[in-house]
């Protein structure tokens, strides 16, 4: 299974901030927001990785991530010109992809809960079909949203709909079939001009082929939509991260802990950072503390 990381898009709703640098690259509470999303497929097993951004921003991540190596990983690059719409992203990573299925997450999903790294997991064993990850919601229509029948399954998605039919949004963290390509190639835009991840997602359904995850409230799904809610979601984080002393997505330690790397190269990364509390968490784990 391969992973895309789409970071693109204008971040225009949190202008001025994001006029000119990535909104993904923007600190949630004490790293970047392009970390969530990385950690969330570390945690899955993914190992080779591609960011798709903006000619502006892909720079920025290059110089952050390089080529992955230090966290024994493959990261490449690419660049979407225009938002043309989520589903690109895999017109985009075609050649990226080749024969494998794919997970993609949006630059801007943070996720945080106990049963997530085994739900990520089981997904990420996906060979037909797809798999999306359901969040009971306050605010639905701000979402693509299910359609949920008696059983458990979803028969319909709808894009920010006005009467929404349930509370559950569609989470921006997608696992495909190989299928996706050519799905995504032959979808047509929306009238907002953009190739929708929810066309995608019910051509699936029509064939019968999604398989829906519901993340239940012991997990959480932080929205960075506003610059309110990107200070909850990093005030979510220091609560946390403050009371056990343990970091949320911190992709030095997963690449530790899920054997990518090994100690040495871990000093090595907290090293570089030795000056930020950050630095000095990376190097207490080396030496075996929070174990
Ligand atoms: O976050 C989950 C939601 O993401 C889903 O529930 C919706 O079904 C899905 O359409 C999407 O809705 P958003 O309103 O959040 O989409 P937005 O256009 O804001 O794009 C999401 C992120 O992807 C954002 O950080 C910008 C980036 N993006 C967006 C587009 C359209 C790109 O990198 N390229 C694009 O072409």
């Amino acid at each position: 299974m391969k992973g895309i990381i789409l970071a693109g898009g204008t971040g225009s709703r949190l202008f001025p901030s994001t006029l000119a640098c990535s909104k993904q690259m923007l600190t949630v509470y004490d790293k970047p927001m392009i970390y969530y999303p990385l950690s969330i497929l570390m945690l899955a097993g993914i190992r080779e990785i591609l960011i798709i951004s903006t000619p502006r921003d892909i720079p920025g991540f290059k110089e952050l991530f390089g080529d992955g190596k230090q966290l024994g990983l493959d990261i490449s690059y690419k660049i979407q010109e225009q938002p043309k719409g989520l589903a690109e992203a895999f017109i985009i990573g075609e050649e990226f992809i080749g024969r494998d299925s794919v997970c993609m997450i949006l630059g801007d999903n943070l996720f945080y809960g106990n049963s997530l790294s085994a739900a990520v997991q089981r997904a990420a064993k996906l060979t037909d079909g797809a798999v999306l990850f359901l969040y009971h919601v306050d605010n639905p229509s701000d979402y693509g949203v299910a359609t949920i029948d008696s059983n458990g399954a979803v028969t319909e998605i709808e894009e920010k709909p006005i009467n929404p039919k349930s509370r559950y949004a569609v989470t921006g963290l997608y696992f495909y079939d190989n299928d996706i390509v050519n799905i995504a190639k032959s979808v047509t835009p929306s009238k907002r001009g953009e190739l929708e991840i929810t066309s995608v997602n019910n051509e699936y359904i029509k064939r019968g082929k999604v398989r829906a995850e519901f993340l239940n409230r012991g997990n959480a799904w932080l929205d960075t939509g506003t610059h309110k809610t990107m200070l909850e979601a990093s005030m979510f984080i220091q609560a946390i991260e403050s009371r056990q002393g343990l970091y949320i997505a911190c992709i030095e330690e997963i690449a530790f802990r899920q054997g990518f790397i090994n100690k040495e190269q871990l000093i090595a990364l907290g090293q570089k950072m030795k000056n930020s509390d950050y630095g000095q968490y990376l190097l207490r784990l080396a030496e075996g503390d929070g174990v």
